[in-house]
């Protein structure tokens, strides 16, 4: 009989590529099915490649057919957030329409585990700012409302199957590789630390910081930034923890402290050596002053022990990435 495998929906994106590395390197057989859109095939490294997208239910279930897969991760979605307004349907379609034909495809093949990646957009604008999994989800952008219907679509099918779920619900995933061997390669990139590097780097001639004048103690936004190899390390035990037999579970991905944007400025002036140009804009829509996970629940149940929770190091692997792509770009 032919060993199972992980299918990794947009594991050649920034996100899934750091969990494909780590599946492999803890010696899972992995398939990743990506449509390459947002996602770059040299990713993957060596791991094997599907070049498709997750509603093509016939391609879909060859796949999972072919390589026996037992545990789907899905990372396949769209992310950005001004681009979910302007369109929200597109996200609609593929974040949560999608999510609905791929685990019809899943229940059809007897999948019996699904990792979700889902987000802290679910949460909306949390009033103290901390946000636990009892939170009240009120999204207040098409992003995180197409993410938090994925999230009850898949809560609905397992109730009614032996399916067994993770929803991940991410905070703000920063940093790549320390190896330096993959790392964030999205063009216009809109997350800080990205942007930060690219000013540093002096691809972009300038930063705007968006908003100057929030309750928090240098006025500027404050985030939950984590390593994305700890992201990355969260899904292998959330996969450990169903594997022996853990209920399904909804948990966050935080460290439970944050950084404004000046901190994490100066964290790149620091690491780069480099003076990273602002400009002070007003608020961007939606933004909230503060965003922090509680984090109890990961630490606890999936006994998640992160290795990178150090803001300069994070930013260091950004910024050696970053480099990298100057010298050779994806
Ligand atoms: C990110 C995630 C979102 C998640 C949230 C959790 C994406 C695309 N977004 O959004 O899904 O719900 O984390 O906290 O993955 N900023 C600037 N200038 C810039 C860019 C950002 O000042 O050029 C500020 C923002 O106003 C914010 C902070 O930096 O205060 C972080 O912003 P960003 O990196 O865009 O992430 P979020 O909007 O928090």
């Amino acid at each position: 009989m032919k060993q199972t495998s992980i299918l990794v929906t947009g594991g050649a994106g920034y996100i899934g590529s750091h969990v494909v590395l780590q599946l492999r390197e803890r010696g899972e057989r992995v398939v990743v099915l990506d449509d390459l859109s947002r996602g770059f095939p040299q990713a993957v490294l060596d791991a094997p490649l599907v070049t498709g997208h997750v509603a093509d239910s016939a391609t879909v279930s060859a796949l999972l057919r072919e390589y026996q897969v037992d545990t789907v991760m899905h990372f396949a979605a769209f992310t950005i957030v001004p681009e979910s307004v302007r369109d929200p349907l597109k996200y609609y379609r593929n974040n949560t329409c999608a999510t609905a034909a791929l685990l019809e495809c899943c229940l059809a093949a007897g999948v019996r585990y699904f990792v979700l990646s889902s987000t802290a957009a679910v949460y909306g604008i949390p009033a103290s700012g901390v946000a636990a999994e009892d939170t009240p989800t009120a999204p207040i952008n098409p992003y995180g409302t197409s993410k938090l219907m994925a999230e009850w679509v898949l809560a609905s099918v397992a109730q009614a199957s032996a399916l067994k779920f993770a929803t991940l619900r991410y905070f703000n995933v920063a940093g790549s590789d320390r190896a330096g061997r993959i790392g964030q390669a999205t063009p216009n990139a809109t997350l800080l630390v990205k942007v930060a590097c690219e000013v540093a780097a002096g691809k972009r001639a300038e930063l705007e910081i968006f908003g100057t004048d929030y309750p928090t103690p240098d006025g500027t936004g404050v985030r939950d930034y984590i390593h994305v190899e700890d992201l990355a390390s969260a899904h292998l035990d959330a996969l450990t923890w169903l594997r022996r037999g853990g209920d399904s579970i909804t948990l966050n991905i935080g460290y439970g402290h944050g950084y404004s944007v000046r901190e994490v400025l100066a964290s790149v002036e620091r690491v780069s050596g480099r003076k990273v140009k602002v400009r002070e804009s007003p608020r961007r829509p939606g933004d909230p002053p503060t965003l922090i996970a509680s984090a109890d629940r990961i630490r606890s149940q999936l006994q998640w022990r992160p290795q990178v929770d150090d803001l300069d190091t994070i930013v260091r692997s950004a910024w050696n990435w970053e480099q990298r792509l100057l010298r050779e770009p994806w």
